[in-house]
């Protein structure tokens, strides 16, 4: 049998909340104890159309099932009125190997799985009482972001800084409303991070743009847009002013994240003391020892994530007996 759930379903059953925090908590865990496998990314890049396709998965073991996901980003979708990001994932047996589910959520399920390893990140590396949080982009990821920071700090007052102004202008209204907190315009990233304490960057940008002398005490920093080798938001010595640097897989963060021009600039070599999330999640390391510390968390996007949230898809869906149960 095989189980068909498509979006609207999909958002019935997973959201930005405790129960997505808690799964996508314990596949860091299972990754930082050995007790997963990764594969590499595939990814096929389509220039032409300013896009790309990746193929994501991972096996936790012990677990039923994983899923493979294809994720697809298209910068230039927002001229057309539909979203950049998109995709579908294949919930595989882990028992028998044969596919049992496909879930048609167009990307949600990536969104929802990057806006917990946010929250995941604030959890253990933000101050615990945060005031002003910050945010650069205004797209979807931009959205997701704040509320996994919203799930983990009651932060009152948000600024944000785009480059679209209608974007700009859409992400207020919305998230004001969505967060019951004042959502502000900044003029340039520089106001930003200067005055939050909390920032996530959330751009597809090739060139950096969020500079070293910014950086202030107790500010922390999760960057997830660059999930590819020639983007890249922040400059490379924004790290030697890091106190703590965390990333979600350090293979990865080093050939696709910010992490990856740290290297090539020498700011960092590949024995620097980088932790990763899933070692703090599960109690090898710590996060944030005080309210001065300057933290960066670099997020690329790991596979685990996409199997924790996929089955947590599932299992809802079984609950609450939602989707199509075809014989294939
Ligand atoms: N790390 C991960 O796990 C992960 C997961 C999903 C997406 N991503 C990446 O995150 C990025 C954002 O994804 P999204 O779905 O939010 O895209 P999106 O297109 O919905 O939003 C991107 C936003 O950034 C703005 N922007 C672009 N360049 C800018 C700049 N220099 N300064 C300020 N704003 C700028 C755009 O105008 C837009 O508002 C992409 O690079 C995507 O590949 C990473």
């Amino acid at each position: 049998m095989m189980k068909i759930l498509v979006e609207k379903d999909i958002r019935q059953c997973v959201g930005v909340n405790q129960t997505a925090f808690n799964a996508v908590a314990d596949a860091f865990s299972r990754l930082a104890d050995g007790k997963a496998t990764v594969p590499s990314i595939v990814r096929v890049d389509v220039p032409e159309f300013n896009g790309e396709v990746d193929i994501k998965t991972a096996y936790l073991h012990g677990l039923d099932s994983f899923a493979i996901k294809i994720a697809a980003g298209f910068l230039d979708n927002y001229k057309l009125g539909i979203p950049t990001g998109s995709g579908m994932m294949v919930l595989v047996s882990a028992k028998t190997g044969n596919p049992e589910a496909v879930l048609l959520d167009n990307g949600y399920l990536t969104d929802v799985r990057t806006g917990i390893a946010g929250a995941i990140a604030a959890e253990y590396l933000a101050q615990k009482d945060i005031h002003t949080a910050g945010v650069i982009g205004a797209g979807a990821q931009a959205r997701y972001q704040m509320r996994g920071l919203k799930l983990v700090r009651d932060f009152k007052k948000l600024l944000i800084y785009g480059i679209i102004p209608e974007q700009v202008d859409d992400y207020i209204r919305e998230m004001s409303a969505e967060l019951g907190v004042e959502v502000i315009k900044a003029e340039s990233a520089e106001e930003v991070v200067r005055n939050s304490e909390v920032v996530v960057t959330t751009t597809p940008s090739k060139d950096p743009y969020l500079k070293a002398e910014w950086l202030h005490p107790g500010l922390h920093i999760t960057c997830m847009g660059s999930d590819s080798e020639f983007k890249q938001e922040l400059y490379a010595n924004v790290f030697s002013k890091a106190d703590r640097i965390v990333c979600d897989r350090k293979s990865q963060v080093f050939k696709l994240g910010e992490l990856h021009h740290a290297l090539e600039e020498g700011i960092l070599t590949d024995s620097s003391n980088v932790t990763e999330l899933g070692e703090i999640t599960s109690h090898k390391k710590t996060g944030r020892q005080n309210d001065q510390e300057i933290t960066i968390c670099d997020l690329t996007g790991v596979g685990i994530q996409d199997t924790a949230i996929a089955l947590l898809a599932y299992e809802q869906a079984e609950i609450k007996g939602m989707g199509l149960d075809l014989d294939a």
